[in-house]
């Protein structure tokens, strides 16, 4: 999720890690670290907030300066507050091993309850930790090498990791690996600089050895050597950059909103890491167990947020209803606060807020918990303030969100209340064939999506037909009613286009004033129960010129009579179409703003976290 740099060779490390580091800033972090042989021990400096407070630390220390051989992190915290005791890197217990780590290492409860079993002190709250005392556990139980004792700790870990570890018994050399999390070795000349990014080579060279999944290199002065955590040898060719730093820190996409449209798939798989049992057939979520039998207890639920959040929560308020049967409501965080709102003991209030940091939802967060509710967040940013100030919750580990415009962190908010939804409907009606369906469809929706993806061409064209157009519909029902609404809020903030989202039914309540030829009207329409009825809607806009554009099951050919284009996305079970129909319509949004030349990432007037009123 965030940031790795490493560097050998006959520089000072200490200042080749902290460039590079600050080349990764664009990523978002919350702290940083680096670690420097020097003088036969590791030297490690760690500081929340910015690189620069780590420099600073460096800068006065003598023998981080001396050192050429470090390792470096700048951390987007997934387990454990953003602190410095928190920072990587982590060391094992005598300090003799350090490790940086990116990614998730999802069985580390497990791992962490063995080790200290076996006397493993802990000074952190981060899973990552594990590795460090796996890692020394293995090297001195007589492993002959540190990267023996790597992939023997690999071996017993489950989740994702992009990792560099240095050990000060076996100075002047770098072990890496990677499982899901980007790592790259820069190739110079006397010298290598190891990156989860490129951005942090490219200055120093263009040649570089992209690991893939399940891969690892020792680098040492004498050379670099590749082979699979099985200690297979591989052989691995050495590629040039072609891309410029910019290009770089977009993934080599125009926009972070598109690199962050893009990477769904990716952010739903690490949202739904380790949260679903399959062989159980459960829910998993650590972080509301301490919760759980208030959560069983708990008779109304009142979810809360603003903008997207809060079309998320509507979206929520479908899910709880309907897979866990508790009357729900959904509140703008800014009404909430304001409206001496009736809650009571009985009461279940969520928050759900991406940055964890806009002001009226932790103004509405702190009125529920002053009114005795229970308060629970949906958030990304691990740390954050709504996080800390509520009694448990679920992070979206979708990653850092850059683009003003939220995409990756509102489909991950429906897979975060989906899992609560389907962990609360089985703990009260939902029978386990139920259960077991939505489970498996769930793990099925990261590959959907990439399917959705594929149409990005297709959304452009049928953009560029209408994109002239200043005013758009939205329409949808049932579950597809607050989608409506998003594709909605996408389009106005990216593009300026003025666009409402409506229930489909409402059209006849006014808004069909609206309709004139041409006008571009969009229908969520994907096979529900109330397919038919959305059709009618879609006849009463052709019969009056407007121009339609339907997103629809795949397979359903039917609709494409009644429609001038048509987006067609995977079948799924309802609940969960909300994820898949809300592709089309950021990318609708994204292909209009750059054809109307908008600035996509920092559209006029808005932030990216409201944390004034
Ligand atoms: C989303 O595209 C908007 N930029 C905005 O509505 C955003 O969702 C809202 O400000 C809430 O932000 P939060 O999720 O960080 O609380
Ligand atoms: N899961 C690790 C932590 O929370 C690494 C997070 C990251 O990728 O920065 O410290």
């Amino acid at each position: 999720m965030c940031g790795i740099v490493g560097y050998i060779g006959n520089k000072r490390a200490c200042s080749v890690l902290i460039e590079g580091l600050k080349r990764l800033e664009y990523r978002g972090y919350d702290s940083a670290g680096v670690c420097v042989f020097s003088g036969e021990a590791l030297h490690i400096r760690k500081a929340t907030g910015r690189v620069a407070e780590v420099e600073a630390l460096a800068c006065a220390d003598r023998d981080i300066q001396a050192g050429t051989c470090g390792i470096a992190h700048t951390r987007w915290a997934t387990h454990g507050e953003p602190n410095e005791v928190n920072a990587h890197p982590h060391c094992n217990h005598d300090n003799r091993i350090a490790v940086v780590h990116n990614g998730i290492i999802e069985n580390y409860v497990t791992l962490k309850q063995f080790l200290a079993s076996k006397g493993c002190v802990f000074r952190s709250q981060t899973d990552t930790e594990v590795l460090s005392h796996l890692i020394s556990e293995f090297y001195e139980d007589g492993a002959d090498s540190l990267e023996e004792a790597v992939q023997a700790a690999l071996r017993e870990v489950s989740g994702t990791y992009g990792i560099a570890v240095v050990c000060s018994d076996e100075p002047d050399k770098i072990v890496v690996a990677r499982k899901g999390s980007p790592l790259i070795v820069g190739v110079g000349s006397d010298e290598y600089i190891v990156a989860s990014d490129a951005a942090a080579i490219i200055e120093h060279t263009a040649n570089v050895v992209y690991l893939n999944d399940n891969e690892m290199a020792v680098i040492t002065r004498d050379g670099m050597r590749t082979m699979t955590v099985d200690n297979v040898p591989v052989t691995k060719e050495v590629q040039q950059i072609e891309w410029s730093l910019e290009q770089i820190a977009k993934g080599g996409y125009e926009h972070f909103m598109l690199k962050e449209i893009m990477e769904q798939p990716e952010a739903v798989r690490m949202s739904l890491g380790g949260r679903l049992d399959l062989r159980e057939m459960r829910v998993k979520l650590g972080g509301l167990e301490k919760v759980s039998r208030d959560l069983v207890r708990a008779r109304k639920v009142i979810l809360t947020g603003c903008g997207t959040a809060w079309h998320a929560a509507l979206v929520g308020e479908y899910l709880f209803e309907d897979l866990a049967r508790i009357p729900t409501e959904v509140e703008y965080a800014s009404e909430f606060r304001y409206r001496n709102p009736i809650v009571d003991d009985g009461s279940l209030v969520i928050a759900l807020s991406q940055s964890g940091e806009t002001a009226d939802t932790l103004a509405a967060l702190r009125e529920a918990r002053e009114k005795g509710a229970l308060a629970l967040g949906i958030v990304n940013a691990v740390g954050s303030t709504i996080a800390r100030e509520t009694d448990a919750g679920v992070y979206l580990h979708a990653g850092p969100e850059i683009g003003v415009a939220s995409t990756k962190a509102f489909t991950c908010q429906l897979v975060v209340e989906t899992l609560i939804a389907l962990m609360l409907g089985r703990r009260r009606f939902m029978s386990q064939p139920t259960m077991d369906q939505y489970m498996q469809a769930l793990t099925r929706i990261p590959e959907q999506i990439e399917r959705v993806l594929e149409q990005s061409g297709l959304v452009r064209q049928i953009v560029a037909e209408h994109v002239d157009r200043d005013n758009w519909l939205f329409l949808g029902r049932g579950y597809n009613y607050p989608v409506a609404l998003e594709g909605a809020l996408k389009l106005k903030e990216i593009s300026y286009i003025h666009a409402e989202g409506l229930p489909a039914a409402e059209m006849k309540h006014g808004p069909i004033a609206l309709i004139h030829e041409g006008m571009p009207v969009v229908f969520i329409a994907p096979r529900c129960s109330t397919y038919e009825k959305i059709l009618g809607n879609i006849e009463e806009v052709r019969a009056r010129r407007g121009r339609i554009i339907a997103v629809a099951t795949e397979g359903d050919t039917g609709i494409a009579r009644y429609c001038d284009h048509v987006i067609y996305v995977p079948d799924c079970p309802v609940p969960l179409q909300p994820i898949l129909t809300v592709v089309p319509l950021q990318l609708m949004a994204y292909h209009a703003a750059v054809a109307r030349g908008c600035n996509v990432d920092k559209p006029r007037n808005l932030a990216k976290s409201v944390t004034v009123e």
